[in-house]
């Protein structure tokens, strides 16, 4: 009776799994904050993509890890990029045709300086100028798109950028690859361990200056509502579990997909419980993912991708 009246579901199709593609071969290097999670490189990417294909997962969010880095992140638009790599593997591997291949864009993972966008400095002070980090960002997403991104995920968080990323996938040709935007990615201590799993912490300073004051509710919904101006097609909230009466709000206020990123710190410090007996493992994941979809979330991004969906069998 309990199955016949429940309101939520989960399904694996809802979970999307992240992948740090990293250079070389059989690479497979753990992140110490994220026990179960590895920079891979492409041969064993490909492995695990197969994995997550065979459980049913919805699809794979990329991020690179660049051979080298520059302070213009050359690495994230260059045509042999590591992601543009990687999705040229992924699109010719029949077995996993039902992935959908989200490739995140930013700049973090492949500047020297570790920020989101192009730094100036003046004397002591340098910041992150928005309008000159449009242009590469739009030709990021749109390198990805035609290396066979199905969907572009812009987390950079300048203002502008959905506009900017459009008008370049269209001059490319790429006029049907959707943009699932982080429009109110909030600056959080939650990203942490990504940080090293994507060796993208800030070299100096921090993203308060691009990212979203936790403290602001109205603001997020103004910064969804700009995003949707600006041709967004779907939504991705992040930090999730911090956040979820922002994700109820957009919920109820806008009609597009919307996706719910339960972010590597979530992960981190559930493991952390998990590890010292605190916590049951199977049934806290089962609830956290749960809990986002109750909270109108269509899909999650989740590290647990592939253990709930072991679960949900
Ligand atoms: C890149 C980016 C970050 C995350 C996703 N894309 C890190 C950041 O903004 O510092 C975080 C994801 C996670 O913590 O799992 N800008």
């Amino acid at each position: 009776m309990r199955t016949l009246v429940r309101e939520t579901s989960l399904a694996p199709s809802q979970l999307i799994y992240p992948l740090f593609i990293c250079p070389g071969e059989g690479v497979r290097k753990p992140i110490g904050s994220m026990p179960g999670v590895f920079n891979l490189s492409i041969d064993e990417a490909l492995k695990e993509a197969e994995e997550c294909a065979k459980l049913g997962l919805g699809g794979l969010l990329l991020f690179g890890l660049p051979e080298e880095k520059d302070e213009q992140g050359t690495g994230a638009w260059a045509e042999d990029g590591i992601v543009q790599q990687s999705l040229r593997a992924m699109k010719s591997n029949r077995a996993l045709d039902g992935l959908v291949q989200i490739a995140d864009v930013c700049l973090c993972e492949y500047t020297s300086h570790g920020h989101c966008g192009i730094v100036t400095r003046d004397g002591d002070h340098a910041h992150v100028e928005n309008d000159s980090s449009l242009e590469l960002l739009a030709k990021t997403a749109a390198s990805l798109a035609k290396a066979g991104a199905d969907i572009v995920a812009p987390s950079d968080m300048m203002d502008g950028r959905v506009a900017a990323m459009r008008e370049a996938m269209d001059a490319a040709g790429m006029q049907e690859t959707p943009i699932m935007s982080y429009a109110a990615k909030f600056s959080s201590a939650f990203y942490g361990p990504f940080r090293e799993a994507a060796d993208s912490a800030p070299q100096f300073g921090d993203r308060r200056s691009y990212q979203m004051d936790g403290a602001n509710r109205r603001e997020a919904m103004r910064e969804i509502e700009l995003d949707l101006a600006e041709g967004a097609d779907m939504l991705l909230m992040k930090p999730a579990m911090p956040y979820m009466d922002i994700i109820r709000e957009a919920r109820e206020r806008f009609e597009l997909p919307m996706g719910a990123y339960q972010v590597s710190g979530e992960y981190s410090m559930l493991h952390a419980a998990f590890e010292r007996g605190w916590l049951e493992p199977e049934r806290t994941m089962m609830e956290s993912l749960l809990g986002l979809r109750r909270a109108g979330a269509d899909f999650i991004v989740t590290y647990f991708a592939k253990d709930a969906a072991r679960v949900l069998g």
